[in-house]
């Protein structure tokens, strides 16, 4: 079977509908067909100054019961969180002295993050970000690797990384392909259909998947849309109005051709107030299930140190491969 591995910070107290129409729709869908590794990044997350340790480490829990909610299943695919598998902070070390100092300046995302308002003072870990991401995909000889479009740019260094390795030491790694979604790749906000949903965005504008069912509703009561009143798909003309159909039909299962029908002569409003009943009832048992795992949080953690250990499995092999051709001495 093909590999496949994702990574997802828990950064948040839920994920949002971008995570997951862009991303984590694929993680579920790709589990049928693919030996399937996903991780929840924590080390990724410290880039950013986190709030508090305790905090840190809940959301770590929250999202891996999300994750499992969502469809992910832990005796199906390994599903693990990073800080556990030491041999991703070992891998990248030896990547990021590959990796050129021009290179990572050239990380579009390094550059938002850093001069964003409020960002406070700009770490290292946040310009080697990439460099551990890669080394995340590398390490299990990833084949695929389902993203949004923000993280085109990491998998493009990340490929070139592997193929440097390759080049350098003899071949060692698989060099992964991106897997991004057309059409649902970039989820926009809901008050700024300009910007991709993100929770760095004021709240009004980002549907979280553990929202309540009327705050749900109210964002998306609220969404901006575009002038004209009819509901038909053109991301250039109507960036509002595409978006919710782009999320209608990732819940629904519907074309955009069928909503288009489904909607023909009238407007917006319906589609906002059905867009409401379609997510909010699809998330219900995605919440109950979430709340049900983190009732039992021991549990939890012993479904992620069994990922944790699968995942180690895989990970040591490569490094060892990648210690040898590098000319480290045998393990003492
Ligand atoms: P993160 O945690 O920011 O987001 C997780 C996933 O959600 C996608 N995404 C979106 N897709 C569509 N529309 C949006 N508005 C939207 N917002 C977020 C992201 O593209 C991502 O797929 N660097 C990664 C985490 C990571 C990773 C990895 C991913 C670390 N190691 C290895 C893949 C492989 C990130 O920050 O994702």
């Amino acid at each position: 079977l093909p590999r496949v591995l994702s990574g997802i910070q828990p950064t948040a107290d839920s994920f949002h509908l971008g995570n997951y129409v862009g991303a984590l729709r694929q993680w579920v869908s790709m589990q049928e067909d693919h030996d399937a590794f996903y991780c929840v990044v924590d080390l990724h997350a410290i880039t950013l100054e986190q709030p508090d340790p305790a905090v840190l480490r809940q959301r770590t829990l929250v999202s891996a019961a999300q994750l499992i909610a969502l469809g992910v299943d832990p005796a199906r695919s390994t599903l693990f969180v990073q800080s556990q598998v030491p041999e991703h902070a070992q891998l990248a070390w030896v990547l990021q002295c590959l990796t050129g100092f021009g290179e990572a300046s050239r990380m579009t995302q390094f550059k938002d993050k850093s001069t964003r308002e409020g960002a406070g003072p700009t770490s290292v870990g946040l310009f080697t970000y990439p460099v551990l991401q890669a080394a995340d995909i590398l390490l299990y000889q990833a084949h695929r690797v389902p993203v949004g479009e923000d993280q085109r740019q990491h998998l493009e260094l990340t490929r070139d990384l592997a193929g440097r390795f390759n080049g350098r030491y003899g071949e060692t790694f698989t060099v992964p392909e991106a897997y991004i979604p057309a059409g649902a790749a970039k989820i926009l906000d809901l008050q700024s259909p300009d910007k991709k949903m993100s929770k760095s965005l004021p709240p009004a504008g980002c549907v979280n998947l553990l929202d309540d069912p009327k705050v749900t509703a109210k964002k998306i009561r609220s969404a901006v849309t575009d002038t004209g009143r009819e509901v038909v798909a053109d991301p250039e003309g109507k960036p509002g109005v595409t978006n919710l159909l782009t999320i209608h039909s990732a819940f629904s299962g519907q074309s955009t051709a069928q909503l288009e029908e489904h909607f023909a002569g009238r407007g917006y409003g319906d589609l906002k107030k059905e867009l409401a009943e379609v997510v909010t009832e699809a998330l219900a048992p995605v919440q109950q299930r979430t709340a049900e795992l983190l009732a039992d949080p021991a549990e939890l953690e012993r479904l992620l140190a069994g990922g944790a250990a699968r995942a180690r499995e895989v990970a040591g092999r490569t490094l060892a491969a990648v210690y040898e051709r590098v000319g480290f001495l045998p393990p003492a």
